[in-house]
């Protein structure tokens, strides 16, 4: 691996993204993300896949500057106007978070895949990272999960159509208000929920420190309907992986409901913050987020140093 004093955040940590210092106030945020789409809307599959790139960003507590499209497409079956489509509610996503487009590639391919790669800046001093927690924190996760699983409904044919609708608006919204607001708090950690699932990026946020974390299990927001689906067997095949992954530190109680692990291990797409905050200020800081619209984030655990880097449901 190429050494540089300088990348002061790279690949060994498994944190969000790269930060690079530029200067003693200035440091680079770099991040790349794109997927097939997960809903129908070609418009919304793009709001979806851009705010989802933007969230390494956000949860690193730095600001997104400028964005470069990224676009896999089946030019010989596939309208051209969906590809237009695709990108417009990109561009629409860049907007609201007051990033421009810098420019893009693309290239033929057998299905249609989109994203950004992102730049944004940073104070050195600070860096949000996802393991610098502190025992006796509280976490807060700021949207609620089960986007894998109501993805895999829509998938399926099954979706209710208003479900087709809360996960999309929750998938398409920005964290780019709940990374404005923490920044104003005494936030030890932050780390965004994506594809490991919420007790995965829970796993990544203790490495290393010698601390726990329990969940308080029926704090956790979940999206309307996926304990039920999850029980019908709508599971995306990533929870397995999810699970075989960090079985070894992820506990649950023996009151824990049959299908909760298949929640807590769901991937989510474009998911909300997890926050570790010291707890005299948690309160407010929820406080906070719900006066701004984000209705549904939830005190979900604590930090805590009795079982070693384990995770705890209880
Ligand atoms: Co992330
Ligand atoms: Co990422």
């Amino acid at each position: 691996m190429p050494q540089d004093s300088n990348l002061i955040v790279g690949i060994e940590s498994s944190d969000d993204a790269g930060v690079y210092k530029i200067s003693d106030d200035l440091a680079l945020i770099q991040t790349v993300d794109f997927f097939t789409p997960i809903v129908d809307d070609p418009y919304m599959f793009g709001q979806i896949a851009a705010a989802n790139s933007f969230s390494d960003i956000y949860a690193m507590g730095g600001i997104p500057k400028t964005a470069m499209n990224i676009v896999c497409f089946p030019s010989k079956t596939m309208e051209i106007s969906i590809l237009r489509d695709v990108i417009r509610g990109g561009l629409d996503k860049i907007r609201e978070a007051g990033v421009v487009l810098a420019g893009g590639h693309s290239i033929d391919d057998n299905e249609l895949k989109y994203g950004l790669s992102v730049t944004g800046f940073v104070h050195p001093d600070k860096i949000l990272r996802n393991n610098s927690i502190n025992n006796n924190d509280l976490l807060i996760l700021t949207k609620p999960i089960g986007t894998g699983i109501i993805n895999t409904v829509i998938k399926g044919g099954f979706a209710k159509e208003h479900e087709i609708q809360y996960v999309t608006k929750t998938m398409s919204t920005l964290n780019k208000t709940a990374s404005d607001i923490m920044k104003n708090f005494p936030v030890s950690a932050c780390t965004d929920i994506t594809g490991f699932g919420l007790a995965g990026h829970a796993s990544e946020m203790i490495m290393g420190t010698g601390l726990g974390i329990t969940f308080f299990e029926c704090k956790i927001p979940l999206i309307e309907g996926v304990e039920e689906y999850a029980s019908m067997g709508f599971v995306p095949g990533g929870t397995y992986n999810n699970k075989d992954f960090r079985s070894s530190i992820v506990n649950f109680s023996d009151n824990t409901g049959t299908y909760f692990s298949d929640l807590v291990f769901d991937p989510q797409t474009s998911g909300g913050l997890l926050i570790s905050i010291d707890r005299h200020n948690a309160d407010m800081l929820l406080n906070e987020l719900t006066d701004h619209g984000i209705d549904r984030a939830s005190i979900i655990g604590e930090v805590t140093d009795s079982h070693g880097e384990n995770i705890f449901f209880k």
